[in-house]
Parts: structure tokens; C-alpha cells; sequence
């Protein structure tokens, strides 16, 4: 399979709950009555195969604010919780702010007051809110979703799951919402007994990344009541592919000390890129078929990067898009692949989402259940940049026998890259490379 990138993505999330309060709260020969009441909602087989939840309501999206305003705001969400991750990690980082942000999204139909507000918040999509209309966002999402995978030319694929306890109930009016704003698949488990939880969710899991995580979870904690999986699949080719047999060992310098050998790629092809003045870095976009590029953000001294971190915004990137040239350059890229997983919760807690995570937390929209909260957030996402992308692979060789020499960009040192989808501008992987030979 010739693919130029091929990125997946995981969310974990354990709805905990404080099990000593349940129980005195919910005494064995209460259980079935409170199982049948009216207002909750056991999940059923049949429900899982339904497929067309008709809309509960029209939507009314106002003008003011569009599908542009909402990529502009995650876009520097994706900065900002950013700079939270390489703040607590030295090395190499890679996380997708959009999967983030539907995963969070979808909570804002689950929460209501501070526990809401902290999301919407957090998420830097405050200044979007609409009061009169909650469906507002979700809409909003929901058409960035169906726009940018239904492109052809490279396949996007975002989607969760939600694994909920057999017994557990659910409002049934967030089950359709999630549903039908944010595509979530319901499946029933029985976490009590784990291993075959932990079957079930490794095999959904796995076929919904085609094989890519097989293995996401070890063990569960029995009290969970509610997991929700999330996963992005990127694969695109590139307009303009490396050719492999160009492809040799370089040096790339880590830091002023340390330097490791790695697979350099080379291309002598028209490139954009520009070199900002302000933070001293050269920055190069790279395109894949269809509207994606990946963009490489790469300090002119190593160990630089962290100036240029702080620096991140939506409005800097648009700078760099507007400033760029298109020339012929000799380009030399490291070939890599990362493998990385953050306990998001913790990190968000730092954003401000702090009551989803605590007994505060208002869930009231998503179930009765008394003192449910969210204990684990946690994503993992694989990234390959590799000469691949097309069958025309040795197209770029025969540009070698041009006479003039032309300027080189070396990518030898740790870089920033962010993979933008063009059309609504959309932040849909972020990170750092600062050792191209570690995952
Ligand atoms: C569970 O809830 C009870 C009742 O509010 C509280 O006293 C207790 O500290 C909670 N336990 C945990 C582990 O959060
Ligand atoms: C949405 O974006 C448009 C165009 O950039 C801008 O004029 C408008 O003020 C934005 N709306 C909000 C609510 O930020
Ligand atoms: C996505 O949105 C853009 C801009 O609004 C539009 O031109 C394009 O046709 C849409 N594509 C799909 C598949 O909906
Ligand atoms: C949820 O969807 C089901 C199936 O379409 C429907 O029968 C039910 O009325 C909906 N419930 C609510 C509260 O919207
Ligand atoms: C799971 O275990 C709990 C307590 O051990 C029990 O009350 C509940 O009925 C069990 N659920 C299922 C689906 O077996
Ligand atoms: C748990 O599930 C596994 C696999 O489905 C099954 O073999 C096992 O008997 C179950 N254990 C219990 C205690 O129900
Ligand atoms: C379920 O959620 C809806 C809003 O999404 C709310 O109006 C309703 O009261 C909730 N039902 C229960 C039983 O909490």
C-alpha cells in the first residue's frame, strides 16, 4: 500500500463512578424499579442497529458564526493544549486537536452549568457560544465532519464509540443527539467481567483503525460504566512524492551534543515555503492530493523551537500560508514515525475543564446516575511520513540534471509540523519531532 501518511488516533474515556454512593443510593431490591423508570433509558440490541434516528428537532444556524469560526477557535485550542503537552514532555509529541475537540464536543450535549461552561471554555469556543440554541456547536461540528471526509482523493475517517455498561442507564435524548451530531456507535459490555470487555472494545477498535491498534486497552476497572473510543484514520499521498532510492543515512542534530543517524529523504522540486524573520525558522508546506498539506515549521538553530512554541496561532500560520514562494529548492526530510499517548484529562484540567473530572461534575443531561464523572481521558495517535504517496515515485529524479544549483532546505534538526486540511482551514494533527529515530 503506497501511502505518504497514515496517522490514527485514540480516545479512551472511563465514565468512573463513586460506587460506595451508588450503592447506598440504589439498594438490590430498588435496582429494578430504578432500571425501568421512565425517564432512563437501558440500551437495548435493537437500539444499536438503529440506524435512522430522525433529527429531534430542526437546526437553526446563525450567520454570525460558521464552520470557519469554530476551526479558527480549535486551531488555537490545538496551540494552547500544545503547549500544555511539550510543557511536561522533552521529547517528540503528536496529538489531533480536531478528535479532541469532537470527543469534548460531544460532551457539551452531556453536561450542563459550570461542568458545561468549563468545556465550551476550554475548548476556546466561548465567544461561539450560542445561548438561545445548544445545538448550535454540535451543528456546527457535525458539517466540518461530513464536509472534509467526504473528499476522495484521501480517505479521513473520524468517528467514537461508546461501550456502555449492560445495565447501565443512559438519558436517551443524549444517546440520540451524540448520535446524530457526532456519529457515536453504542455498543453494550459487560464491564464486570473485564476480559471480555476488554475483547470486545480491542476488536471494535481494531477493525474500525483496519488493524493499525489491536491492542488499546490491558485491564479495565470494573467499575467503569462508560468508555468512549475515539479514532481518526488519515491516509493521503503527496502531489509531489520523494523518490526512495535517494533516500540515505544523514545526520540530524538533536541538540548542540547529541546527534543520531536517520533515513533522509531528498527531493530537487518546486517547494512553498518562507522564512520568518521575527522567530527564525524556515517553514515549508508539503501538499497531499485532495486539500491537505503537511506543514514543517523548522528553527534555524537546534533547540529553538520552544521560542517559536509560544508563538503558535491560527493568525501566525495564515502569516506564514500568505508569505510563501514557490521555487525550485533541494529539500531534505527525515523519514519518521510516532507513536504517542497523553492522559488528556490531566492535561485539559489545566485548560480549565476541571468539574467533568470531579464529583462536581454535572452530567445530568447524560444520565441520573448520581456522582458520574469522567476519570480518564486518554489519546493515542501514530503518525508515518515516508516517500510513499504515489506510483509515480521516481517522477522528482529526473528534475536532478537541472544546471543551476538551487537552495537547499535541510530538515536536521527538531521541527514542528501540523497537518491542515485546506478547505475550512482545520488543525487535524499537531506536533514536534526532536528525535526522528524514537516513537
Ligand atoms: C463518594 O461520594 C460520597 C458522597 O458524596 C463522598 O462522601 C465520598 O467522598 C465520595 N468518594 C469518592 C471516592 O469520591
Ligand atoms: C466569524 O468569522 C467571520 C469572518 O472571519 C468574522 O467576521 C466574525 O466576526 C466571526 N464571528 C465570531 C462570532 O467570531
Ligand atoms: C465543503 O464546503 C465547501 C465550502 O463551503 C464547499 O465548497 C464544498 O462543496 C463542500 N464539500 C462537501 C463535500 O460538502
Ligand atoms: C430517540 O430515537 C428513537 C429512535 O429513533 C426514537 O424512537 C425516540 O423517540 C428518540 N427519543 C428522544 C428522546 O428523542
Ligand atoms: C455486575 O456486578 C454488579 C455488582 O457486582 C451487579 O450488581 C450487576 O448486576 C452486574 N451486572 C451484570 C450485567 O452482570
Ligand atoms: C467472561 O468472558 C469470557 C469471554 O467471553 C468467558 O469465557 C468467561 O466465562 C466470562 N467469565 C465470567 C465470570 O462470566
Ligand atoms: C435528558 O436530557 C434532556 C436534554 O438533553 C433533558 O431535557 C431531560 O430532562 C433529560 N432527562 C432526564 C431523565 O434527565
Amino acid at each position: 500500500m503506497k501511502t505518504g501518511i497514515c496517522l490514527l488516533l485514540l480516545w479512551e474515556m472511563c465514565l468512573g463512578m463513586n460506587t460506595s454512593s451508588v450503592k447506598t443510593r440504589m439498594p438490590e431490591k430498588n435496582k429494578e424499579h430504578f432500571l425501568s423508570k421512565k425517564q432512563t433509558f437501558s440500551i437495548s440490541e435493537e437500539h444499536f442497529h438503529h440506524k435512522n434516528i430522525p433529527k429531534p428537532f430542526e437546526v437553526q444556524v446563525p450567520l454570525e458564526s460558521t464552520v470557519y469560526n469554530v476551526t479558527e477557535k480549535s486551531t488555537n485550542f490545538g496551540f494552547n493544549l500544545y503547549r500544555k503537552i511539550a510543557m511536561q514532555h522533552d521529547n517528540n509529541v503528536l496529538f489531533s486537536p480536531l478528535s479532541l475537540s469532537f470527543l469534548m464536543a460531544a460532551f457539551m450535549l452531556g453536561t450542563k452549568g459550570e461542568t458545561n461552561n468549563q468545556i465550551v471554555q476550554g475548548l476556546n469556543l466561548h465567544l461561539l457560544k450560542d445561548k438561545e440554541n445548544p445545538y448550535h456547536l454540535p451543528a456546527l461540528f457535525k458539517q466540518l465532519k461530513e464536509n472534509i471526509t467526504a473528499n476522495e482523493e484521501f480517505i479521513l475517517q473520524q468517528g467514537s464509540f461508546a461501550f456502555i455498561q449492560k445495565d447501565f442507564c443512559l438519558n436517551e435524548s443524549f444517546l440520540n443527539l451524540s448520535k446524530e451530531y457526532f456519529d457515536m456507535e453504542f455498543r453494550s459490555v459487560d464491564f464486570n467481567n473485564s476480559t471480555q470487555a476488554k475483547e470486545v472494545i480491542n476488536q471494535n477498535v481494531n477493525k474500525m483503525t483496519k488493524g493499525k491498534i489491536q491492542e488499546l486497552f490491558e485491564d479495565f476497572d470494573t467499575h467503569a460504566k462508560l468508555v468512549l473510543v475515539d479514532y481518526v484514520f488519515f491516509k493521503g499521498k503527496w502531489i509531489h512524492p520523494f523518490n526512495a532510492r535517494l533516500t540515505e543515512p544523514e545526520f540530524f542534530h538533536i541538540d548542540k551534543y547529541r546527534s543520531v543517524q536517520v533515513p533522509m529523504m531528498f527531493k530537487s522540486d518546486k517547494v512553498a515555503s518562507t522564512f520568518d524573520e521575527n522567530l527564525r525558522c524556515t517553514v515549508v508546506k508539503l501538499p497531499y492530493k485532495g486539500r491537505v498539506h503537511l506543514l514543517i515549521a523548522v528553527p534555524e538553530k537546534e533547540g529553538d523551537y520552544v521560542s517559536l512554541e509560544d508563538h503558535l496561532t491560527a493568525e501566525l500560520v495564515e502569516l506564514w500560508l500568505r508569505n510563501m514562494k514557490t521555487r525550485k529548492i533541494d529539500f531534505f526530510l527525515p523519514k519518521f514515525k510516532l507513536d504517542q499517548n497523553y492522559q488528556m484529562h490531566k492535561l485539559l484540567q489545566t485548560l480549565g475543564i476541571k468539574n467533568l473530572f470531579t464529583n462536581q461534575a454535572d452530567l445530568s443531561q447524560l444520565t441520573d446516575q448520581m456522582y458520574a464523572r469522567v476519570s480518564q481521558v486518554i489519546q493515542r495517535a501514530v503518525i508515518e511520513v515516508d516517500e510513499r504517496g504515489t506510483e509515480a515515485a521516481a517522477a522528482s529524479g529526473s528534475e536532478m540534471t537541472a544546471y543551476s544549483v538551487p537552495p537547499t532546505i535541510r530538515v536536521n534538526r527538531p521541527f514542528l509540523f501540523m497537518v491542515f486540511e485546506e478547505t475550512f482551514k482545520t488543525l487535524i494533527f499537531m506536533g514536534r519531532v526532536v528525535n526522528p529515530t524514537e516513537l
